[in-house]
């Protein structure tokens, strides 16, 4: 009987190591590797992915539980040295931007489709060209990506150390790769629908994330493949649209963000958690290193008090704030997902929320996840309305 294809893929295997070792001694005109060093305690020994096949099939084909949530202790995460590559990039993104066949700017605040590129044949001058454009737009979509998960943590890991996270599911010896994955085993309920950004708790929560949906839900009527769309919204947008006044205010505060509701639940359904839950005091407004505009940055998922206000006060202003990122539909991009299309967001000026159309259908998709810098607000950064090309 001729192999199925995952007998293929596993007899044609590269485990990591051999593929790190591979990469990491370039010769003359090969590419640099970023790819980065496991930690140490993963599940699993014996499973290697697959070169080339999706987690999804590769994980519970080697008899494992899909996503998996057994759990290693990691160290919690101390304040390192980042430097955003888009800094110092050419601000026409020319290279990257005359590469493409297509620049379509899905909204006139947020989210831009590029055409014709593969991420993976991408310079360095190319992807930092890309890190700029993705700060300034919020979020840059590409479809038809080539893009195996290898070289997703191999892209990602380019732009900054890879965030794990403190208790999702991970594929067991690639444990950057965060898999968003629901089937007809979701718990019914609206907590993923609430707008976000991801892991705000963290001393230095990611900035460019990216995300490529490999399954989409055959959702609609007679199975049509539909559903599982994601929105974003434009933190710079949301912010310039708040009355100078509350602006003055919200720039003088800050706000606790927590990750121990998150880490509680873990430990209720999954029993996973790998690092001791944090909570972290962040700005009310930040900056981005990258354009130099002012954002609105707090989300209804993790930020959980206004520093040094009465509860009452605090409760209102954060749900004044959380309403208007949810209505703020003329700084939104709603985009719906192909085979392979891939989003790359800059979690640090931006909000999503997956839609949760699709139950009890599967939608499947592979995240990674670079570490940004700490937050910070510099009193002299400015309106992205009012930064003006002199
Ligand atoms: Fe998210």
């Amino acid at each position: 009987m001729a192999p199925s294809a995952i007998e293929v893929a596993f007899s044609e295997k590269v485990s990591p190591e051999v593929q790190k070792e591979k990469l990491s001694t370039p010769a003359t005109g090969e590419k640099e590797s970023y790819f980065p060093t496991k930690p140490l305690g993963l599940p699993h020994p014996e499973y290697t992915t697959p070169k080339g096949v999706s987690p999804l099939i590769s994980v519970p084909s080697a008899g494992l539980q899909y996503p998996n949530y057994t759990p290693f202790k990691l160290p919690d995460l101390v304040e390192h040295l980042f430097t955003d590559k888009a800094i110092g990039s050419d601000p026409k993104k020319a290279a990257l931007l005359g590469a493409a066949t297509e620049v379509k700017h899905l909204t006139p605040a947020i989210g831009t489709e590029l055409v014709g590129l593969q991420l993976k044949d991408l310079s360095n001058v190319q992807k930092d060209e890309l890190a700029r454009l993705v700060a300034e737009r919020g979020v840059v979509f590409l479809r038809d990506q080539d893009l195996d998960v290898y070289d997703q943590v191999e892209f990602g890991a380019y732009f900054g150390e890879l965030h794990i996270h403190q208790m999702a599911g991970i594929i067991p010896d690639i444990p950057w790769v965060h898999p968003i994955h629901k089937d007809e085993t979701a718990t019914q309920g609206r907590s993923h629908q609430i707008w976000h950004s991801d892991v705000t708790y963290e001393i230095q929560p990611p900035g460019l994330t990216l995300l490529r949906m490999d399954k989409l839900p055959k959702a609609g009527p007679d199975g049509y493949e539909t559903g599982g769309d994601t929105i974003w919204a434009s933190g710079y947008g949301i912010y310039e649209s708040l009355s100078p006044t509350l602006r003055k205010i919200l720039e003088t505060l800050e706000a606790k963000h927590s990750g121990l509701e998150q880490a509680e639940k873990a430990l209720r359904t999954s029993g996973c958690l790998r690092r001791n839950p944090i909570e972290t005091i962040h700005p009310v407004v930040r900056t981005h290193p990258v354009t130099g505009w002012k954002t609105l940055f707090v989300n209804e998922n993790f930020t959980k008090e206004i520093v040094g206000l009465e509860k009452r006060f605090s409760d209102a202003l954060l749900d004044s704030l959380n309403r208007t990122i949810a209505e703020a539909y003329e700084y939104q991009v709603r985009w719906k997902w192909t085979e392979n299309a891939v989003a790359i967001w800059d979690n640090r000026a931006t909000f999503h929320t997956g839609i949760f159309d699709y139950f009890p259908h599967l939608r499947h998709g592979l995240r990674v996840a670079p570490q940004a810098e700490k937050p910070y607000f510099d009193p002299n950064s400015k309106l992205r309305k009012d930064d003006k090309p002199n």
